[in-house]
């Protein structure tokens, strides 16, 4: 496993970070996650030179009995473990009306109120079980943000408490730039950002820009949330519950197949499958800090993290990838912006897809990432 600065934090990260997304077995998101296992890849990550766990208060999360599943599994590996000075912990602050992204002209005091933040922090620091995370985002951001200065003070408060020690923002699906001028405050360390072989455009401006401010750069969605490991079938189909299953509708179901069966072309001696080929295009790009693929199986980890091996994608291959970009921005289609917005609350969709899993809720949820 190599390492690098996640910028102007200092912190020394692996290149392949460990998403856990998945990690709980999510019914309103991820379905189908065995415990035992995610509990144990998180062990063979660490084992194998991975010391970068991303997560976030949402993830697992159950508004009936208010616990944080993913931060729990993360605990308990800390715990058990011993290892927590040697990792590099991550997790995010919830917008308060739990709606994904943030809108413009939604006001600072529904989406971060000083309280909501501090809370947020608290409560992720007990679910964790440690004294201070390492790096903690918001969770969605609009750059409007920046004029308010409540939530400046709170996190100057909160590092100044010894809670947190770096701040970052885990930007809105496909709107990587929406918070350069929060970077411009000095207060952010770290952007968290969608970037693979599909959504190439991020490296159009936002990788000049984290190069020029030193901002650590974690790519999320490395692997279009399965789509690029090249193991769906026009068959393939997913739990009701789980996400996938209207991310990968039938009909993008299809076009995917079409385009990850070019892209196996591709495949030579520089990479030997798509998952490998997917993260070493990551890691070929140098303002990359770290690429997150969501593990929650041990061959997962064994496969990504043996990607880090210092081995760069040619100039002749990064250059031949750009052709197959497929940017889809399923995030911010008219139907999501303007008339439901509502439709990416996780309650909404976990309180109604329980009543009535093929309600309208559910069905126009195909978009949501946290
Ligand atoms: N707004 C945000 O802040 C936000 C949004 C999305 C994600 N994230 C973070 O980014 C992380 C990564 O994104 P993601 O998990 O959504 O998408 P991803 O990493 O592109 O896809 C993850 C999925 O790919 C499959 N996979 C991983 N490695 C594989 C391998 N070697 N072979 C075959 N399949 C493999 C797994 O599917 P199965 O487990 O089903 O087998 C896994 O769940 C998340 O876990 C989370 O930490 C943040």
């Amino acid at each position: 496993m190599k390492y690098r600065t996640l910028g102007k934090t200092g912190l020394k990260v692996s290149e392949i970070g460990i998403g856990t997304w998945q990690l709980a077995d999510d019914l309103n998101c991820w379905v189908g996650a065995d415990l035992k296992e995610s509990l144990q890849s998180l062990y063979r990550y660490a084992e194998l030179g991975g010391n970068f766990i991303d997560s976030a208060w949402i993830y697992g999360y159950s508004d009936t009995d208010d616990r944080h599943r993913s931060h729990e599994l993360i605990a308990q590996f800390l715990k058990e473990s011993g290892l927590r000075d040697k990792l590099v912990i991550a997790s995010k602050v919830p917008p308060k009306n739990m709606q994904w992204p943030a809108f413009k002209n939604m006001p600072i005091s529904e989406i971060f109120p000083d309280d909501w933040i501090v809370k947020c922090v608290d409560d992720s620091l007990r679910s964790l079980g440690i004294e201070t995370l390492d790096l903690m985002q918001f969770h969605v951001w609009q750059d409007d943000f920046t004029d308010e200065d409540g939530w400046k003070e709170t996190i100057r408060k909160l590092t100044a408490a010894g809670k947190v020690r770096h701040w970052g923002i885990s930007a809105n699906d496909y709107q990587p730039s929406n918070c350069f001028r929060a970077i411009e405050t000095g207060l952010i360390s770290s952007i968290q950002f969608i970037l693979n072989i599909f959504h190439q455009r991020p490296a159009e401006k936002l990788l000049p820009f984290a190069a020029k401010h030193n901002i650590g750069l974690i790519a999320r969605v490395p692997l279009d949330e399965g789509g690029l490991t090249g193991k769906f079938t026009v068959d393939t189909r997913f739990a009701v519950g789980d996400f996938r299953r209207h991310y990968f509708s039938p009909d993008r179901l299809k076009e995917l197949i079409a385009r990850t069966d070019n892209l196996k072309t591709l495949l030579n001696g520089e990479a030997g499958s798509l998952v490998e080929l997917s993260l070493r295009y990551l890691l070929s790009l140098p303002e990359v800090s770290s690429a997150i693929p969501g593990m929650r199986r041990i061959s997962h980890v064994e496969s990504n993290n043996a990607v880090s091996d210092g081995r760069l994608l040619s100039d002749r291959l990064m250059s031949e990838l750009k052709k197959h970009a497929w940017e889809r921005n399923f995030n911010t289609s008219p139907l999501h912006t303007s008339t439901l917005p509502w439709s990416r609350n996780p309650f909404c969709l976990s309180q109604t897809a329980r009543s009535s899993p093929a309600s309208p809720c559910e069905l126009t949820c195909s978009n949501f990432c946290f």
